[in-house]
């Protein structure tokens, strides 16, 4: 069974995909954000209260997210990390996880022009702003815009029937 990794800018469409794929396979992928855990421990104004440290809150957050993208597997659902995944320390976590679990990561890309990741992130309830989005794409895509190499061992797939068929190979059967 792999793990699922979304990967692109925000306002490229991530939660809005995965929240897709799993309402029409529900026994079969489980979502896992990390904005959603936050709110679930922290409430809408997380890190509100000044006595709780940013970092444990993180640390916190990150423990439940592979927790249960543990448990999702264990329980022989796909887990799908609805996450932004630029940081490199991020993706590299995730595929030394997939090894010690040994299980298949793949890396699910949303390419889109910053422009237009600008212009939906406006129309959404919560934007996170343009000056966000052109900082986390001018320090992580490459000059014309593309989306890094994946760590050694991670798999690359751009599009969901991409994804599917990833998923497909590595199940062993159709998905
Ligand atoms: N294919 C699409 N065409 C047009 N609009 C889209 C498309 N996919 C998503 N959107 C819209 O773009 C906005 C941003 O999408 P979404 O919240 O899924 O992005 P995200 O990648 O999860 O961002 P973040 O990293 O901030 O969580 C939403 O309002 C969503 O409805
Ligand atoms: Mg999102």
């Amino acid at each position: 069974m792999p793990i699922v990794l979304t990967r692109g800018i925000p306002g490229s469409g991530k939660t809005t995909m995965s929240t897709a794929l799993v309402a029409d396979h529900s026994n079969r992928f489980m979502r896992i954000n990390r904005d959603d855990i936050r709110r679930m421990c922290f409430g809408g104004d997380v890190y509100a209260d000044p006595g709780r440290a940013r970092d444990e809150g993180e640390r916190m957050v990150s423990l439940i997210e592979v927790a249960s993208a543990r448990y999702a597997l264990e329980q022989g659902f796909i887990p799908v990390i609805d996450a932004t995944s630029l940081n490199p320390g991020y993706l590299v976590r995730w595929t030394g996880m997939a090894g010690l679990l040994q299980t298949p990561l793949v890396v699910w890309d949303f390419p889109i022009g910053i422009e237009e990741a600008i212009r939906r992130d406006a129309a959404r309830p919560h934007p996170v702003g343009a000056d966000v989005i052109r900082a986390i794409a001018g320090a992580h895509l490459d000059e014309g815009g593309a989306l890094p190499a994946v760590p050694a061992g991670a798999l690359r797939a751009s599009g969901i029937e991409e994804v599917m068929a990833l998923v497909s190979d590595t199940v062993g059967e159709p998905v």
